[in-house]
């Protein structure tokens, strides 16, 4: 015998079904369910609480029940990149900055800067230990921390690559402010203006601007979105181009978000090996994993010397520290003393705030709940995309970190899109910024690390009406 509150829900999964509820909208609320339905109010709930267990619809906290996004069938994978196969000067870069403006207002809806919102990082932690650590560094803190960097922190950081299986020694370790500034200093030890730099393709967009501002050649290379740089299309770029120097984020790449095997790593060293050009490693998303163990680092694989190492605190602990590091092996004389000239020092108190992180603030504890929190985020937007962009949108399906890679359909442009998303105070971001010569004209990255609200659900809900508009021309 079918209950009275199954007969509801049955009427109610229809109307999901036949679109009569879409995806993200509101069901009637209680009171009008049990008025249409001459039920009682317990009933109803009992109807709503049967699709909820079902997947169905979801509950939001004192604003009722809404029509769950649905994947449509498995997304699909956006294809692998062709980019151009010549260096060429790195253009419209400041297109970047415009947009790193606008989408600094606090008022905007933040899907396209790749900064977790803070309640993904543990702020309350950082809090108290700054304020332990800065009234028992009183002095210290007050004074320079020249190049290298503070001890205590390059001790914690050559303990836990080392337990990560690429030992290195604290001596051969440079803070820096950021990921953004060890590239920098990397690249800058490495080349001269006019050199040649292999990038994947699609790259983060801060690297290009750094090739930019150093006036280097960009060529970009191949990158599948589940295996990453394309090895046979590198080597030839290398017999074909005088390149100086490749950069790769085999963890859990930004825009990608893939993770590069062991053994392509491994061949990957043996290519530049052989052809006798430096990596820079890029390695900030590497504790962000999805899976169960760490990847490994491409420099635990090196041979000759020839990878330079960089990461950051950034996206697992706090961006606005600005604490990073770069592990430079031979050019480690070079890179401190171009630290040095560039800004003396990185500020003493965050180098010392990490470093009792590490130590004592339970950053692993941490860690694992953040990858958790980053997984189920990546999901719920991708559910988000499936449901609310039209069909024929892909995305990628990234194996850790925070990041999504969504191809739009047709021709639709990314470029207007998110001037028309910014002036509705959503900010994107557009795919064109990826590439040194704006491909990826109908792509956008989407920062899955925001905290989940209605005004999020609606945002998402414009942006899907937004490509749908265009897409009808
Ligand atoms: C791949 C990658 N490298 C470097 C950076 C910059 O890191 P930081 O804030 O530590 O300078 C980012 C930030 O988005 C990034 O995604």
């Amino acid at each position: 015998m079918t209950l009275r509150y199954e007969t509801v829900a049955e009427h109610l999964l229809t109307a999901i079904t036949q679109g009569i509820y879409r995806a993200g909208e509101r069901l009637p609320s209680v009171r009008l369910l049990s008025q249409q339905h001459q039920i009682s109010t317990a009933t109803a709930v009992s109807a709503l609480r049967l699709l909820e267990d079902q997947g169905q619809i979801e509950a939001r906290q004192r604003s009722g029940y809404y029509v769950r996004p649905r994947l449509r069938s498995v997304l699909q994978e956006p294809t692998m990149s062709s980019p151009s196969r010549e260096p060429t000067q790195v253009t419209g870069q400041e297109l970047v900055l415009r947009l790193v403006k606008a989408a600094n207002n606090p008022q905007f809806i933040q899907l396209g800067a790749a900064v977790p919102a803070p309640s993904f990082l543990p702020t309350q932690k950082v809090a108290q230990l700054s304020a332990t650590t800065s009234r028992r560094y009183r002095q210290r803190m007050s004074s320079y921390e020249f190049p290298p960097g503070a001890p205590e922190l390059r001790r914690q950081i050559a303990k836990r690559m080392s337990e990560q299986g690429c030992p290195i020694d604290p001596n051969d370790i440079l803070i820096t402010n950021g990921c953004q500034e060890a590239m920098t200093l990397a690249l800058r030890a490495i080349t001269v203006p006019g050199d040649i730099v292999a990038v994947e393709s699609p790259t983060f967009y801060g690297l290009l601007q750094v090739i930019e501002s150093l006036s280097l050649r960009a060529i970009e290379i191949p990158t599948h979105p589940r295996e990453g740089i394309a090895l046979e299309a590198l080597q030839l770029a290398c017999e074909q181009w005088p390149i100086k120097a490749c950069i790769v984020v085999a963890n859990y790449s930004n825009p990608l978000g893939y993770c590069m095997s062991d053994l392509r790593k491994q061949a990957l060293v043996e290519l530049i090996n052989r052809h006798q050009i430096m990596l820079i490693e890029d390695d900030i998303y590497g504790d962000l994993g999805f899976g169960l163990q760490r990847p490994s680092t491409v420099k635990s694989w090196d041979s000759e010397g020839r990878v330079l190492y960089c990461s950051s605190f950034s996206k697992s602990l706090s961006p606005g520290l600005r604490v990073g590091w770069l592990v430079p092996g031979a050019l480690y004389e070079k890179t401190e003393y171009l630290k040095y000239v560039t800004n003396l020092a990185t500020p003493t108190l965050a180098q010392l705030i990490v470093a009792e992180v590490l130590e004592h603030g339970g950053y692993d504890r941490y860690l694992r709940r953040a990858r958790q929190q980053y997984r189920q985020a990546v999901e719920r937007m991708t559910a988000a995309v499936g449901g609310y962009f039209p069909p024929g949108t892909r995305i990628t399906q990234p194996q850790g970190g925070f990041l999504l890679w969504v191809e739009l359909p047709g021709k639709v442009d990314a470029i207007t899109l998110t001037q028309q998303a910014l002036a509705l105070g959503i900010s994107i971001a557009p795919g064109p910024i990826f590439s040194a010569t704006q491909k990826y004209r109908n792509f956008i990255r989407l920062n899955c690390a925001v905290d989940w609200d209605e005004r999020l659900n609606k945002a998402l809900v414009t942006l899907g009406q937004l490509v749908q508009k265009k897409l009808n021309g």
